[in-house]
């Protein structure tokens, strides 16, 4: 039986085994290849989307445990309106091949919607499962700091 799945607003019927990971239904079903296949052992947050908010390794959940309505990169913004967060990496030019960052993305977009004035502790502490190879860390933190303070002013 298929599995309704509501994916960045759009509700799609998806008829594959319960434990496929979600990573892969988003990627191999859904056509959403934004989101990334890393370690697949939730050891790198390339996979990193949202379900109800809640920043997952969808390589961990699988079909039959999501729980909710799930984001991923695409649907935070759009290329005519990119959300304040895309926005703020672009203006700190934070990728570099670019292959982590939307779980990157995902992850600050799930802790500024926690804590929408986070310290560099706390950020260093809330993207710390984020593993960039190409070593972005300071660029991400810039990009964070400036997004909060967009979101802050808007
Ligand atoms: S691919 Fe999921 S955490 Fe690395
Ligand atoms: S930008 Fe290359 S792995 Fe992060």
């Amino acid at each position: 039986m298929a599995t309704a799945l509501k994916i960045n607003g759009k509700t799609h019927q998806v008829d594959l085994p319960d434990d496929v990971p979600l990573l892969w239904v988003l990627r191999d079903e859904v056509g959403l290849t934004g989101t990334k296949f890393g370690c697949g052992v939730a050891a790198c947050g390339a996979c990193t989307v949202h379900i109800d908010g809640e920043a997952v390794r969808s390589c961990q959940v699988s079909l039959s445990d999501v729980w909710g309505d799930v984001t991923t990169v695409e649907g935070l913004g759009t290329p005519d309106a990119m959300a304040t967060i895309q926005k703020a990496w672009a203006d700190h030019q934070v990728a570099q091949c670019g292959y982590c960052q939307s779980g990157q993305v995902m992850q600050a977009a799930a802790l500024l919607a926690e804590n929408p004035a986070p310290s560099d502790a706390e950020i260093d502490d809330a993207m710390q499962g984020n593993l960039c190879r190409c070593g972005t860390y300071p660029r991400i933190r810039a990009a964070i700091n400036d997004a909060a303070s967009k979101l802050k002013e808007a």
